[in-house]
């Protein structure tokens, strides 16, 4: 998707996102990320980068994992703004630093993180493939991708269902609330057309990584992905 697009699209929504978030998954979402940070919960990495942190759920999410520091990248600025106020008032600003970047051009050197994450945010990249490689390329030798991104159910009457909420009630719900007419049908448009399951686990191998894992959340409304550099 266009950079300059998927930008001015977040910036525009970005001071109602948590809000339409928490509204159209019911909170389910935290409880996603919380079960994709796990799967770092053995690297104990002391160095993360969150890459499309937006407003820094899954930073703050990784903070379990009790890291040195974690850094977040995203292109919108005001997804950033909104981030940094969280961050402060929670008390979390000398863990969590929140930067402009880019995933295809990230700005930090080779094995400079052992874990890089990426939440509902590798969907949005203009390229997907040069978004791994980058995270792949700052990763340290033996560092951890995780990446937690929707999915499509595969199974009656889950995927029917899915498939009614995510053309009929989410563009619309989002559509009142983000007073965007297209935010929310961009939405359900990345999600259908998103590499999921084996596809995308065929990316990561692609862009370096091996040791790859899948493990499907809530009838696989979500997947979280895994593998090591
Ligand atoms: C749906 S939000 C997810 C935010 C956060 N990770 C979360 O879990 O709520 C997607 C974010 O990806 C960012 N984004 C999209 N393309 C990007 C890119 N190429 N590089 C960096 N950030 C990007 C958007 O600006 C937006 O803030």
């Amino acid at each position: 998707m266009d950079k300059g697009y998927v930008r001015s699209l977040f910036d525009s929504i970005a001071y109602r996102y948590d809000l339409l978030n928490h509204l159209l998954s019911g909170g389910i979402d935290f409880y996603w990320r919380r079960r994709a940070i796990e799967h770092l919960k053995n690297l104990q990495p002391k160095r993360i980068l969150d890459v499309a942190t937006g407003t820094a759920d899954f930073a703050i999410a990784a903070l379990r994992l009790r890291p040195g520091e974690v850094i977040g990248v995203d292109i919108a600025e005001e997804m950033l703004k909104a981030g940094r106020a969280k961050v402060k008032k929670k008390g979390l600003d000398s863990l969590i630093t929140l930067q402009t970047g880019e995933a295809e051009k990230l700005q930090f050197e080779v094995g400079r993180f052992d874990a890089a994450i990426v939440a509902f945010g590798a969907r949005n990249f203009e390229n997907l493939e040069q978004g791994l490689s980058e995270m792949h390329r700052v990763l340290r030798a033996g560092g951890k991708i995780v990446v937690l991104e929707f999915s499509r159910p595969s199974h009656f009457p889950f995927r029917q269902l899915y498939f009614f909420y995510f053309r009929r009630i989410l563009p619309s719900v989002g559509r009142i609330v983000s007073k965007s007419n297209h935010a929310y049908t961009y939405l359900p448009d990345t999600v259908m057309k998103f590499p999921d399951g084996d596809d995308f686990l065929e990316v990561l191998a692609k862009t370096g990584f091996s040791n790859l894992l899948q493990q499907r959340l809530t009838f696989g409304i979500a997947t979280v992905y895994a593998g090591v550099k």
